[in-house]
């Protein structure tokens, strides 16, 4: 049988598409690594469907190593004896915690099949959130900012893991960037907050992240010229 990574999206319960609810309506048990996804899978599943799994809060790879190898044995006879969901924030393979999983069932237990179910990521979510457009031919990469790190170089970046919003943005503006912070979009836990003033998210919180856009990038989509039109023929009105 068949273990299912299923992206729950960013947090808000209807944001789980439509098969990934009809998997954790068929599974046998899910599994979550947090809090949050939990919370979120709660939304779908009974509190009796949900399998327990312990994982310490530790960089330590040999305990990281250690945890996943436990969850995988807890996991796999499930998988084997019937259907099982491991559930994440977001989209599995995006900064996700099932790789370690993944992996670790494929060097321990390679008879489980595993099939992934990609869920909305905070990596989409945030354009609509902060009413970004990424247009036609315009690049945009990738990034993590963890422990107020500022990274540089491309165009535009989508910053995961803010946890310093001042110390980052400090290094971000001297290198010539406009940045907006996202904390909890489609979130129902917590307090959304869409910002470019890093003092209002100076207190961290693990689910923030950055768009950060070069100041003199001039991009212009030819129906921009729409507007510049309307406007002039108001003037002309006027
Ligand atoms: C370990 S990564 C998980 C990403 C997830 N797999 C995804 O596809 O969205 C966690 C980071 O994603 C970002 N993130 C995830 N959900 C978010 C949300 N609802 N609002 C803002 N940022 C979010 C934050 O930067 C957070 O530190």
């Amino acid at each position: 049988m068949t273990l299912y990574g299923i992206g729950l999206g960013p947090g808000e319960g209807d944001l789980v598409t439509v098969r990934g609810k009809e998997i954790l309506d068929s599974v046998d048990v899910v599994y979550s690594p947090g809090r949050l996804s939990r919370t979120v899978a709660l939304k779908h599943v009974e509190e009796s469907k949900i399998g327990d799994l312990d994982f310490p809060m530790t960089r330590d790879e040999d305990k990281l190593r250690t945890a996943w190898k436990a969850a995988a044995e807890e996991i796999a006879p499930q998988a084997r004896e019937g259907d099982a969901a491991f559930v994440t924030l977001g989209d599995p393979n995006i900064y996700s915690t099932f790789g370690h999983l993944r992996r670790t069932l494929d060097a321990f237990h390679p008879e489980v099949e595993v099939e992934i179910v990609p869920g909305v990521s905070a990596m989409t979510a945030f354009a609509t959130a902060l009413d970004v457009e990424i247009e036609a031919g315009a690049g945009l990469s990738l990034r993590e900012a963890a422990n107020g790190h500022a990274p540089t170089g491309p165009d535009r970046m989508i910053l995961f893991k803010v946890t310093d919003a001042p110390a980052t943005h400090e290094g971000l503006v001297e290198a010539g960037y406009d940045v907006t912070y996202g904390r909890r979009l489609y979130m129902k836990q917590g307090e959304t907050i869409i910002t470019d003033d890093p003092s209002e998210i100076d207190e961290r919180d693990y689910y923030t992240l950055a768009y950060a856009v070069k100041r003199d990038l001039n991009i212009e989509p030819a129906t921009a010229k729409f507007a510049v039109d309307e406007h002039d023929s108001e003037e002309g009105e006027a």
